[in-house]
């Protein structure tokens, strides 16, 4: 199977795109809920955007004219949020909502607001919308008390546009920042240091438009490792980027899972009932939040007990009930996962409380015994392209959008 675009550095950089005045193409955009909620929201800020063909994005922010972006498409997309500050440093003016919380956390924006008004940004927020002004932002020094992925992208997009040195501290590393550092550097910015901790922005007076392709997928990639290892198969994920897996490729060599990486991507095999290993999940290039879910599938029929922290977000465990309903024997404890691995799951009726809940539930399903029925699947549809007919590729019993066939060996 073939890794799709990532759908993190594909949101952040169309978020982005805002600040630019002339058209860009982007490549290697994955189809997905996620990224139809931010084409709508771009065309309604009066940035025509479309799918050109199936992963090419045009948009044409040459002209945008409003200035707020509507509740119904922030409420449903956090990443959307993120036009705020480009708006503003582009147009002195901007209104956005507070996202709200979801199944996964709180999720506040206080490093968004903080950074913008250290960049001289006014802020005020009223019934639960944002308005910021600024004649122009001014380069500064922001220190975040978290490496936030969403907060170092959203800053470091403003900042593009603020007069003088902006310097971002303790900032995040992942690779969709370093993806958006390019794109942004392609069109004019002057951003230094992306892929470490430490940014340095030289404002610049105006980014231009231009053509660039979104990295693939690390997210989706580790997905369909875990959907290989569970099952004991032999799978190639073709356009993977081994680089930016480490942490997790890490963890499956440390399960016994065989990884072989070459020009076309990654090859995972497994023969065997997986080792059980301690996680701890953090900012990259630590192991990534969004992928305990799956390991915790996996760990699940290890032969012995696994620890599992969760770092990132407050309460990131509501998938653990769906498991253990499969016959899964896994305790959380504040912020850990204490996993006993079992010699098999059942299948039955579960359901996906958010999207890397649902990818878990459907490894787990793949491996179970029997039939499991997922709902909530439009979860999963917000962030993976294809994942049934890309599981069905391999292999794997599965239909529908809600229904894992149990039991399967992947090729
Ligand atoms: N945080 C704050 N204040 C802020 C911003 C973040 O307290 O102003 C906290 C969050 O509540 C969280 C932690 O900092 O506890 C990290 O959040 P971060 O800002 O890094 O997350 P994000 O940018 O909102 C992105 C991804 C998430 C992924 C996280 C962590 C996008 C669209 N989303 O979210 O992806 O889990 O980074 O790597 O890029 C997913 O793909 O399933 C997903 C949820």
């Amino acid at each position: 199977m073939t890794v799709s675009g990532s759908k993190n550095a594909a949101l952040a950089i169309m978020a982005a795109s805002v600040l630019a005045e002339e058209p860009i193409i982007l490549h290697n955009v994955p189809r997905i809920g996620d990224i139809h909620t931010m084409v709508e929201l771009l065309n309604d800020l009066g940035a025509p955007t479309q799918f050109r063909n199936r992963t090419t994005v045009c948009i044409d922010p040459s002209h945008i004219l409003e200035l707020e972006a509507p509740y119904e498409l922030v409420r449903k997309m956090r990443a959307s949020f993120n036009v705020l500050g480009p708006l503003v440093a582009r147009f002195g003016y901007a209104r956005v909502p507070v996202p709200g919380g979801c199944d996964i956390g709180a999720r506040p924006v206080n490093f968004h607001i903080d950074g913008l008004r250290r960049l001289g940004a006014n802020l005020y927020s009223e019934h639960g919308l944002y308005t910021a002004v600024a004649r122009n932002l001014i380069g500064s020094t922001i220190y975040l008390d978290f490496q936030s992925a969403g907060a170092t992208q959203h800053l470091m997009t403003a900042a593009c546009r603020a007069q003088g040195v902006t310097i971002i501290e303790n900032c995040a590393a992942e690779p969709e920042v370093v993806n958006l550092a390019e794109f942004l550097n392609s069109l004019g910015a002057r951003i230094e240091g992306a892929g470490t901790t430490t940014l340095h922005i030289t404002g610049v007076d105006r980014i231009g438009g231009g053509e660039f392709e979104v990295i693939p997928d690390r997210l989706e990639a580790g997905t369909f490792a875990v959907a290989g290892a569970i099952t004991r198969g032999d799978i190639l994920i073709e356009n993977a980027v081994e680089e930016h897996m480490r942490p997790v490729v890490n963890k499956l060599e440390e399960a016994g899972i065989e990884l072989t990486s070459d020009a076309h991507g990654l090859r995972v095999r497994s023969a065997d009932q997986p080792r059980p290993v301690d996680i701890r999940t953090n900012p990259h290039p630590a192991f990534p939040t969004d992928m305990q879910q799956l390991f915790a599938a996996l760990l699940s029929i290890a032969s012995g007990t696994s620890v599992i922290t969760e770092n990132v977000y407050e309460s990131r465990f509501r998938y653990v009930n769906e498991l253990n309903r499969m016959g899964a024997d896994i305790r959380v404890s504040a912020r850990s996962a204490v996993i006993t691995g079992v010699p098999r799951l059942t299948g039955c009726p579960v359901a996906a409380t958010d999207l890397r809940a649902g990818a878990a539930l459907v490894c787990a399903g793949l491996a179970a015994e029997g039939m499991t029925e997922i709902v909530g699947v439009e979860h999963m549809e917000r962030g993976y392209e294809n994942l049934t007919e890309k599981l069905q590729g391999l292999g794997a019993a599965i239909t529908g959008g809600s229904n894992t066939g149990g039991g399967h060996r992947l090729p």
